[in-house]
């Protein structure tokens, strides 16, 4: 599965569902409470998992604008939307170059998931800028904060999590990635500019019954660790046949820290 396919989003999408921290996702649904009609730009919705988790909890009518640079991932998205006070647009982007055009018009909240960790604080910083200019609220679910805990335990596991974050802070098409910087500067930047904050962990909690996650997980991990050069071939591949046998016997579980935002204006819209 590559880093993005539409069958490694579904995996773990039903993860992602779980860990979404339930006081950040109260702190959003409360600012709506008044709407009755609310637009919504998602910054990298993939498939739309965001949208599939915030809409049902939003009684409002919602216009949800879904952007990514991924046509297949898109297409998904927009065909995805199921409730009927629920409208969704695809639209292509390349977020790098071109977030100014994914921002144009009138918004009411600019959500995100997963995007966070992968772009530079430069980036972050224009995004804050913007969405602080015209006031507009931000939810940024699921960033990878770089905590990793394995059980049980192996040799191998602190280099390799270090060789993870090393790897995650390398450029992802925005500049030197923040990787497990960026909710903690998200938070840093908002508040900066005059935003009130509410964030908790939102840590996926992968159990021994589910083998296939954590097989994906691990060999994504031993790939990025790889790439690095921080660990020779022959350790990591002995790492990751370690783990697998462990996921095989039933032995192993694997908890990765996120961290959930919700950004709003202390001034009225
Ligand atoms: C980890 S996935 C998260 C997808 C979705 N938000 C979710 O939580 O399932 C990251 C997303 O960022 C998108 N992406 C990466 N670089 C991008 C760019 N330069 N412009 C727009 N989207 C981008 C990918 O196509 C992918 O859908």
């Amino acid at each position: 599965m590559s880093g993005f396919s539409a069958t490694w989003l579904a995996l773990r999408e039903p993860h992602d569902a779980r860990a979404r921290n339930t006081e950040v996702l109260a702190a959003v649904t409360a600012s709506f409470k008044q709407d009755k009609a609310i637009r919504i730009t998602d910054l990298a919705c993939g498939t739309g998992s965001t949208m599939r988790a915030l809409s049902p909890l939003l009684d409002a009518r919602q216009e949800w604008r879904l952007v990514d640079n991924d046509i297949a991932l898109l297409s998904k998205a927009e065909a995805s939307r199921s409730l009927e006070r629920v409208a969704a647009t695809a639209v292509a982007l390349d977020l790098n170059h071109s977030l100014d055009v994914a921002l144009e018009r009138p918004i009411d909240l600019v959500t995100t998931s997963a995007l966070l960790d992968l772009v530079s604080d430069t980036w972050l910083e224009r995004l804050a800028a913007i969405l602080s200019a015209r006031s507009i609220p931000f939810y940024a679910a699921l960033s990878y904060d770089g905590r990793i805990e394995l059980t049980p335990s192996d040799p191998c596991d602190a280099a390799i999590i270090a060789a993870i974050n090393a790897h995650q802070r390398t450029d992802k098409g925005f500049g030197p990635a923040l990787g497990p910087a960026a909710a903690n500067l998200a938070v840093t930047h908002f508040q900066s500019l005059g935003y009130s904050l509410v964030h908790g962990n939102s840590d996926w909690l992968i159990g021994s019954d589910d083998c296939e996650m954590q097989l994906e997980v691990l060999s994504g991990w031993a790939n990025a660790a790889a790439d690095t050069g921080m660990l020779t071939v022959t350790d990591t591949d002995a790492w990751l046949t370690r783990r697998r046998d462990a996921v095989a016997a039933g032995l192993s579980s694997i908890r990765v820290g996120h961290v959930d935002v919700f950004a709003a204006p202390i001034r009225t819209r």
